[in-house]
C-alpha cells in the first residue's frame, strides 16, 4: 500500500474479527457484508459483465489519475487494468482494512488508499498530483444519506478536470444520486442499458458536469422491463407454437389424411 489514511468510522462498528486472507473472494465478501451490510452494499462481488462494463466507461489513455472508490476485493479493479489503465495511474479508496491488505497483494504497483470515500477530498489529500480523468465507484450510495451522495459527486467534480466522469452502478431502480438536485450542482446523467447477467441486474450511472440544468427522464424501471421482456418472448413462443401446430395441421390436410 503507498498511502495510508484511517477511515472515519461512520456508524462506530467494528469487525468482529479480522478477515481470513485464504478466503474465496466471495466468502470475504459475505463475511464482509454480515459484519457490516451497510458499508459492504452486497453479498457478493461485481461479475465480471457488469465490471468489464465498469471498465468501459473510462478512457484508458486520458490524462490523469483513475480513481476507484469501493474496489472491495477487486474484481472492478481487475477490469480496469484488462482495459488498459496503467497500474501507476489507478488510485483505489477502500474504507475496509483486510480488502485494502488483499487488495495490496493482488495489485502490486497500484496505490491503495485506506479511507473514507465520502470524504474524498480529505482523504485524497497529498495522493494525487494531477486531477482525475474519472472516477469509479462500487459505494452502496443507498445506504448513505441523499446529502451524503451530493456532496461525494460534488468533491469528485471539484477534484477531476472539466471533462471527468463519475460512473456509478447501483441495483436500484433509479440514480442514485438524486436527479432533481434542485441548487448550484448541475449535472448531465447517462443511464446505460441494464447489466442483465449480473445477479441482481445492474445498472450503470455516469454523470459529468453541465454548465446548466439539464433533463433527465429514468430509464423503464428495471423489473417492469424483465417482466416486459418474459411476457414477450412467452408471447413470441406461444405463436410460435400456434404457427407450428397450423402447418402441421395443413400439411395432414394436403396429405389427405
Ligand atoms: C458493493 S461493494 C463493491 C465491491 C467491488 N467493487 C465489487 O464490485 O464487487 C462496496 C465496497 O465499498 C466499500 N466501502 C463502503 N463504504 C466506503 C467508504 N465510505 N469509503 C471507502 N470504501 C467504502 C466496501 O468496503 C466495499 O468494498
Amino acid at each position: 500500500m503507498s498511502a495510508q489514511k484511517s477511515p472515519v468510522a461512520r456508524n462506530g462498528s467494528r469487525p468482529r474479527f479480522p478477515l481470513d486472507v485464504d478466503l474465496g473472494d466471495e466468502a470475504r465478501f459475505i463475511r464482509s457484508w454480515l459484519e457490516n451490510p451497510k458499508i459492504a452494499g452486497a453479498i457478493a462481488p461485481s461479475g465480471r459483465f457488469l465490471a468489464r462494463a465498469l471498465a468501459q466507461c473510462v478512457n484508458p489513455v486520458a490524462r490523469g489519475p483513475i480513481i476507484e472508490l469501493g474496489p472491495g476485493t477487486g474484481p472492478v479493479t481487475q477490469a480496469l487494468l484488462a482495459r488498459g489503465v496503467p497500474r501507476a495511474k489507478l488510485v483505489l479508496v477502500e474504507y475496509e482494512k483486510s480488502f485494502c491488505t488483499l487488495l495490496a497483494k493482488k495489485f502490486p504497483g497500484v496505490k491503495i488508499v485506506r479511507g473514507d470515500a465520502y470524504r474524498l477530498a480529505e482523504t485524497l489529500k497529498g495522493v494525487i498530483g494531477e486531477k482525475p480523468s474519472a472516477i469509479v465507484s462500487s459505494l452502496p450510495l443507498l445506504t448513505m444519506p441523499e446529502d451524503d451522495r451530493l456532496t461525494l459527486l460534488q468533491q469528485a467534480f471539484d477534484l477531476m478536470g472539466e471533462g471527468g466522469r463519475f460512473v456509478q452502478f447501483t441495483y436500484g431502480v433509479k440514480s442514485p444520486v438524486p436527479t432533481d438536485l434542485g441548487h448550484n450542482l448541475h449535472v448531465r446523467i447517462q443511464a446505460l442499458a441494464p447489466i442483465w447477467l449480473n445477479l441482481p441486474p445492474a445498472r450503470i450511472y455516469i454523470y459529468r458536469r453541465a454548465h446548466g440544468p439539464t433533463q433527465f427522464r429514468e430509464p423503464p424501471d428495471v423489473i417492469d422491463m424483465i417482466l416486459r421482456r418474459s411476457r414477450q418472448a412467452a408471447q413470441e413462443i406461444r405463436d410460435e407454437i400456434a404457427e407450428a401446430r397450423a402447418r402441421i395441421a395443413s400439411n395432414g390436410r394436403g396429405s389427405g389424411r
